[in-house]
């Protein structure tokens, strides 16, 4: 594995978006929504970092099945979802890659008619888009390469990784 980003610039940059959406939500009800199983690390540590009265929920959206490296089919579980009718939404997940899960996860909170809805990841493989959509906070563009770490996986593992690894040849 090659390190691509290193745990202390990760920590920064999500003391600086937690600072942002603080500033930028002031006096407005705020529910963050992180999306499972990926987007739990970055939630985790983002919320410390907001110093707003929030409430935190979950959704889980799953795209990749076992060791596939391609998109498949996006399937939606709400069991997790509390209610968000007259909040401000903030959906957190690892990456932004062909837009595909977090546009499926937009579609479905604006059904229970929030007063916004915004994204925030932390890596975004901008060449990769495939929706006419994209995440308002991010923490890093990164180029089209498969990545671990941080909420991130490979077959299930190496979501506990502090920093962010690309995988390389005989990694897989
Ligand atoms: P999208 O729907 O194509 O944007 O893909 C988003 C989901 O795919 C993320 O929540 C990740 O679970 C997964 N994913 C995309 N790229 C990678 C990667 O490089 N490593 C690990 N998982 C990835
Ligand atoms: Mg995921």
């Amino acid at each position: 594995m090659k390190r691509l980003i290193e745990a202390a610039d990760i920590q920064s940059k999500v003391s600086e978006l937690g600072r942002r959406i603080a500033d930028e939500y002031r006096g407005r009800p705020l529910t963050v929504i992180g999306v499972l199983t990926g987007g739990v690390v970055l939630v985790s540590d983002l919320i410390r970092s907001i110093d707003l009265p929030l409430r935190v929920g979950m959704i889980h959206a799953s795209s990749y099945r076992g060791k596939a490296t391609s998109p498949g089919d996006i399937t939606l579980d709400v069991e997790l979802l509390p209610d968000i009718r007259d909040r401000h939404v903030l959906v957190v997940d690892d990456i932004f890659d062909t837009g595909r899960t977090l546009a499926a996860v937009i579609d479905h909170i604006r059904t229970a008619n929030p007063c916004s809805v915004r994204g925030a990841v932390l890596l975004w493989k901008e060449r990769r888009r495939e929706i006419d959509w994209e995440p308002h906070y991010f923490g890093f563009k990164i180029p089209d390469v498969f990545v671990v770490g941080y909420g991130l996986d490979y077959n299930d593992e190496h979501r506990s990784l502090p920093y962010v690894a690309a995988l390389e040849e005989g990694d897989f």
